[in-house]
């Protein structure tokens, strides 16, 4: 048995914030983390420390961002270079355009791009110009699907399943209080991978909608890959209505491949969205779509501003880390995969091995692991019928307490600079802790 990490001066920090912090906490889904959300002093490659001391293996990686583990030496030095000459211009720079090419070089959608600093706000700016370009109100959302928590996308990303509707015409279940009434009127909610049951959607509702919005690989709900034929369906529909289709690659834009979601599905949108990993960590969000389309953002029909948009340090980070990748994109790729892969396979090796029912399902840099007798989880309703959550935070907390650090949610995000000995000490961490749970 292994000594546990204890967590004293987490917990103490914790409760000192509890009066100055809303909630002890700056983001909703850090509150989830057993036993207590952790705080920390430091991050390297694939590896944090926190204010007791202990040491994890990192699978958070700040939600996906760090693709190349924490704080790589050739984005600081380029940072910490790159803004004694400034922070923010308000006005145009060269490294943008420099940005720009790689991304135009990279992304199989080819047209203007525009940039942001999150991903929430990047798919206002794509919902915006859909319902600008088409002139039509309403857009379609899939149950289990998450695009930031603003009001126009915070529904049914996890709704309870007693609240949700029939399965084939989902009621919008708002994720939080507050939100602007009558928003859900102009969001058509769907299951995901199920094309008899979008041309149903389509069929009813096809005329009103400016867009539909996916991601294009479930990475927020179980890792789920589109099921043969399902994108090329959406893809027609689409067309078929004058609908726009905007795949927000948030998540798997360049991190399942050089050209994302779409390379992997050979599937074009008509806009796409990009944020975490195109900056390394950096906060730099990005639309990229159609000439046409992009048109009516550009002689600014459709408005969008930002005083932090394309500053200085997140264009730097961009440059720097692009760079990286494109110094030889087959191997940088080839070499996630294959790690995340020996980790996926690692951890359903000790699965078996201890009769577990614990589940991997995904892609070798992004995958989710759960606890179901399901082989596999194919959209939202079929996780949230099957999967026992409480297990799985469990099991976190239990591979916290071995050193290892995992997301809230079940979502692990591998980095090129994971080494092969943070891959066995997790591997083995997780043999531990499937037996204590
Ligand atoms: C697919 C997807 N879209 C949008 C967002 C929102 O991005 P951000 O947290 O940068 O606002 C996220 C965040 O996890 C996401 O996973």
């Amino acid at each position: 048995m292994p000594e546990l990490y204890r967590f004293d001066k987490s917990q103490e920090l914790y409760a000192r914030a509890q009066s100055m912090v809303a909630g002890g906490i700056s983001s909703q889904i850090r509150r989830a983390e057993l036993p207590v959300p952790l705080w920390f002093e430091r991050a390297k490659a694939g590896r944090m420390w926190d204010v007791d001391g202990n040491e994890y293996v990192d699978y958070v990686m700040g939600m996906g961002p760090n693709i190349f583990g924490h704080s790589p030496d050739f984005i600081s030095d380029a940072v910490a270079r790159d803004m004694r000459d400034g922070f923010i211009f308000a006005g145009q720079m060269e490294l943008e355009l420099e940005v720009t090419e790689m991304v135009q070089s990279t992304v199989p959608l080819k047209g203007p791009v525009r940039y942001a600093s999150s991903g929430t706000e990047i798919d206002q700016v794509a919902l915006r110009l859909a319902r600008g370009y088409t002139g039509r109100p309403k857009y379609l959302k899939f149950e289990g699907h998450y695009h930031g928590w603003t009001d126009t996308v915070a529904y049914s990303v996890h709704p309870p399943l007693d609240q949700a509707g029939p399965y084939d015409s989902p009621i919008a279940v708002p994720e939080s209080g507050g939100i602007a009434p009558g928003s859900e009127h102009d969001i058509v909610i769907a299951p995901w991978n199920d094309l008899d049951a979008l041309k149903a959607v389509f069929e009813k509702h096809g005329s009103e909608l400016a867009c539909v919005l996916t991601e294009p690989i479930l990475c927020n709900t179980n890792c789920i890959m589109p099921r043969p034929g399902y994108m090329e369906g959406m893809r027609e529909l689409c067309d078929k209505y004058g609908v726009l289709l905007i795949f927000d690659e948030v998540i798997t834009g360049y991190r399942v491949a050089l050209g994302g979601a779409q390379e992997l599905l050979g599937v074009e949108p008509d806009l796409a969205t990009y944020a975490k990993a195109l900056a390394g960590g950096f906060p730099l969000s990005m639309l990229i779509g159609k000439p046409e389309i992009m048109a009516v953002l550009g002689d600014g029909r459709v408005q969008h501003g930002g005083s932090f948009n394309s500053n200085v340090m997140s264009m730097s980070a961009a440059r720097a880390g692009l760079k990286h990748i494109l110094e030889n994109p087959v191997r940088f790729y080839a070499d996630l995969n294959n790690q995340g892969n020996r980790l996926m396979e690692g951890l359903k090796r000790v699965g078996r091995e201890v009769e577990s029912d614990l589940q991997v399902q995904g892609l070798g840099s992004t995958f989710w692991t759960n606890f179901t007798t399901k082989e596999e989880i194919f959209n939202y309703r079929d996780h949230a019928e099957n999967v026992d959550e409480e297990k799985y935070h469990r099991f976190a907390q239990a591979m916290l307490e071995r050193g290892v650090r995992l997301s809230t949610n079940g979502r692990w995000h591998v980095a090129s600079s994971h080494t092969d000995a943070d891959v066995d000490r997790t591997i083995e961490a997780a043999k531990s802790a499937l037996q204590a749970i």
